[in-house]
């Protein structure tokens, strides 16, 4: 009783269009932070460093994989990166090198710099064969697609782990998130 509500973990997921690798990541860990009763502890968001796919839904092929696998794309809008959000973020995934680039120039300082991590980072196989980039499914078909498909749940397991891992360590996450504040609690 009594207790602040903790303030959420909040993870978003980038690539290019927002359409394709960023959104499977979205619904996907949305979906698995859901199912370990984790909904009001995380925040996901997506976004494309590119606008030109906003307000569109994701492409037809990452919505028909999705449902080929029991998840749900089709409330999906794509968003462009909105630069002034960073200092809001606590883990801004990367689908490939590209997107680190432009992540990195946009956090401005070292602190929001170590936020930004590949995706796949979190997927121990892809770590240990080198193979961190999210592959591009957009000029490719369906086999492109499932296996985009694959590579990004493989590593949304990993991010929950993650996430889990984080909560624990820090039970009593508050709004503060460990920052020093004038008043100590806002
Ligand atoms: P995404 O895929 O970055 O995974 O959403 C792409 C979507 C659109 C384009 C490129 C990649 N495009 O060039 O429009």
């Amino acid at each position: 009783m009594g207790a602040m509500p903790a303030r959420p973990i909040r993870v978003t997921f980038v690539c290019s269009g927002n359409i394709c690798r960023s959104p499977m990541g979205h619904v996907i860990l949305e979906r698995l932070v859901d199912d370990a009763g984790l909904a009001d502890r995380v925040a996901i968001t997506s976004s494309g460093t590119g606008d030109w796919h906003v307000g569109e839904q994701a492409d037809p092929r990452t919505i028909e994989v999705l449902a080929e696998h029991g998840y749900d794309g089709t409330g999906h809008r794509a968003r462009e990166f909105d630069v002034t959000e960073f200092d809001d973020l606590d883990l801004v995934l990367a689908s490939d090198e590209g997107h680190v680039r432009f992540l990195q120039r946009a956090a401005g300082t070292p602190h929001n710099r170590a936020k930004i991590h590949l995706t796949r980072e979190f997927d121990p196989t892809a770590v240990a064969e080198g193979t961190l980039e999210t592959s591009d499914p957009w000029y490719g078909g369906e086999p492109e697609f499932a296996r985009c498909f694959a590579e990004v749940e493989r590593a949304c397991r990993g991010v929950l782990e993650h996430l889990e891992q984080q909560l624990a360590d820090e039970p009593s996450r508050g709004a503060d998130s460990g920052r020093p504040s004038p008043s100590g609690r806002t």
